[in-house]
């Protein structure tokens, strides 16, 4: 059996890591993993159905039963494009919620290591180095500075017309992080074995050269 490379990005909320692995994962030709898709998408059909966020049963239900599509740059549920929608703050906010639930987490793991395909996968998320694949072959943990990451969701949210508050997106990005830190299942944490990457004064291009970078040495040392 031929292994699977993987490399886990995990880190906080607009640190600029789902940008960063699709383009690693398009500079090395391999898959890409957007874990927080799979729980964004699961808050949006929870709700749909009329199911309340903390119901662990019913929203890991909707979990295991998820009729979700990732196509090239697009995401359907149940056949229709929810691409933008599940980038909606609310949906990231109702993703953070329905994360917190052990057993939606156990209904959503094996999908997403049905993602892990040769060639190799980039996966990104909370959980990726510690929980979903913990032999990953390279483990990053990217990051930025609060401040600087409201900042760029700020920006992303203009360029889409929206009408936003930064010190609001700022007070959002802080409550996120600390719920995603604190759960006592697969908490959002920088392991000992993964390379810190913090973006707070890094160019896009910079910081996926560097994980081109360290993932070309990781390989070369686990082949020497
Ligand atoms: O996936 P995650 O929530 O961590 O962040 P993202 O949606 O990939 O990135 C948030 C925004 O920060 C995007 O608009 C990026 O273009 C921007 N950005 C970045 O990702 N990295 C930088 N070094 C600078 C800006
Ligand atoms: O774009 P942003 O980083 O804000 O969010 P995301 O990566 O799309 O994830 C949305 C929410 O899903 C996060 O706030 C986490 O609570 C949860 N999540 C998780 O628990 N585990 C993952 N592997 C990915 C996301």
């Amino acid at each position: 059996e031929i292994p699977i490379p993987v490399i886990a990005i995990d880190g906080p909320s607009a640190s600029g890591k789902g940008t960063v692995a699709a383009r690693v994962a398009a500079a090395l030709g391999w898959h890409y993993l957007d874990s927080g898709a799979l729980y964004r998408l699961t808050a949006l059909a929870a709700r749909g159905r009329g199911i309340a966020l903390d119901d662990e049963f019913a929203v890991s239900r909707v979990a295991a039963q998820l009729d979700a599509t990732f196509l090239e740059g697009m995401i359907l549920l149940e056949g229709e494009d929810a691409t933008e929608l599940i980038r909606d703050e609310r949906v990231g906010e109702g993703a953070s919620q329905v994360a917190v639930l052990p057993a939606v987490r156990t209904a959503l793991l094996q999908r997403q290591r049905d993602f892990a395909k040769l060639p190799g996968l980039v996966a990104d998320g909370r959980d990726m180095g510690s929980v979903v694949f913990p032999d990953a072959s390279l483990k990053v943990f990217l990051t930025a500075g609060a401040a600087e990451r409201a900042s760029r969701r700020y920006k992303q949210l203009i360029a889409k017309g929206e009408s936003v508050n930064i010190a609001r997106i700022l007070e959002d990005i802080e409550q996120r992080d600390a719920r995603d830190k604190a759960r006592t299942v697969a908490p959002l944490q920088q392991l000992p074995d993964a390379r810190l990457l913090d973006t707070t004064e890094l160019s896009i291009d910079i910081a996926v050269q560097t994980v081109l970078d360290w993932w070309k040495s990781a390989s070369r040392n686990a082949f020497a």
